[in-house]
């Protein structure tokens, strides 16, 4: 089997998943009757301290249902340029929420408050009017760089009485790497989203998180979307497992992302700042990604591209130590 570094989607679910999954006590939740959806719901909700939550069948769409609760249609969505709601998402704002994105610079992974409070205050002068500013925690692009509190207390500052999403797919690897509790990253955000099935390893499934009566409204959204699921307990039953036991074990990928960095840094003096890399992600610049990619994969590698000539190493459960030492080896005799 390759050390596949592409992404932290790739990972399987653990032993005690399945068994949860095999035992998951089941109803139909479009009825708001399956248990183990209801537990998880809850449990999430109480996790990162808001009023309710909903389980999503992706990312993508609690990102997507908070766009079309939060940000009325043809408004501005300001967000960094390369968040995963901007870029990665196949047109979805404006396709399902009919926004539209207002981009500003997110290269430290952070918004400039700034920047964020210039557009605010364009909207009262021809433009646009905004209607939500989104954040993305941990982001996946610089870095998979966590927020500070102080970044995030000055964008909202600066977002006035616009509502924030906090795209956190990756929000507990934010908790692992700073130590501030993910509730405390989410009370800064009217909504929040996480992946259970990214590094926490649930085959399925994402939990957005807010105020009763958005999360209502999420509910009857999903169904728009085709998003109402029946007898969900089946995942939830493993996402519960991601909650509880999958959270604090993310240090491990933090520090094997630390050691691939360090064979970046020692192989392309110039291409990474290791002090950057603080979560699993170790992002680089390559002059030739198709061919570093190919000797990776000769070398018993998968590594993948977020962008023309940037190249992604992602850590997570399904990589361990020898694997990382097999994939540092593959970086010091690279192209
Ligand atoms: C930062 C971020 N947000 C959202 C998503 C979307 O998650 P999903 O793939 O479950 O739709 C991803 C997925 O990679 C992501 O990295």
């Amino acid at each position: 089997m390759p050390v596949d570094l592409r992404s932290d989607t790739v990972t399987t679910p653990t032993d005690a998943m399945r068994r949860a999954m095999a035992d998951a006590e089941v109803g139909d939740d479009v009825y708001g009757e399956d248990p183990t959806v209801n537990a998880l719901q809850e449990a999430f909700a109480a996790r990162v301290g808001k009023e309710a939550a909903l389980f999503v069948p992706s990312g993508t769409m609690g990102n997507q249902l908070a766009l079309r609760l939060l940000a009325p249609p043809a408004t501005a969505v300001i967000a960094g340029r390369r968040q995963h709601v901007v870029i990665y998402e196949n047109g979805a704002g404006g396709r399902n929420a009919g926004v539209q994105f207002q981009t500003v610079d997110d290269d430290d992974g952070v918004l400039d408050p700034d920047d964020v409070a210039w557009l605010v205050e364009a909207g009262d002068n021809h433009w646009v009017r905004p209607g939500l500013v989104c954040v993305e925690n941990t982001h996946m692009p610089a870095n998979g760089s966590a927020w500070s509190l102080e970044a995030l207390d000055a964008v909202k500052r600066a977002a006035g009485e616009l509502p924030v999403h906090m795209d956190g797919a990756r929000l507990f690897h934010a908790e692992v790497a700073t130590g501030v509790p993910a509730a405390d990253y989410a009370r800064r955000a009217t909504t929040v989203m996480c992946c259970l099935s990214k590094g926490l390893c649930a085959p399925v499934g994402s939990m957005l998180a807010g105020p009763a009566d958005v999360m209502a409204a999420a509910r009857d959204e999903r169904q728009r979307l085709g998003g109402g699921m029946r007898q969900a307990g089946v995942i939830a039953a493993a996402g519960l497992v991601a909650l509880q036991q999958m959270v604090e074990r993310l240090a491990d990928d933090h520090a094997r992302a630390a050691r691939l960095a360090e064979a970046v840094a020692d192989r392309w003096p110039d291409a990474i700042d290791i002090e950057q890399v603080t979560t699993n992600m170790v992002i680089f610049e390559h002059a030739n990604a198709p061919k570093l990619l190919s000797h990776l994969r000769a070398e018993g590698v998968l590594a993948g591209t977020i962008a023309p000539g940037v190249v992604r190493l992602v850590t997570h459960h399904d990589v361990d130590d020898d694997g990382v030492e097999l994939a540092c080896k593959a970086v010091a005799s690279a192209p």
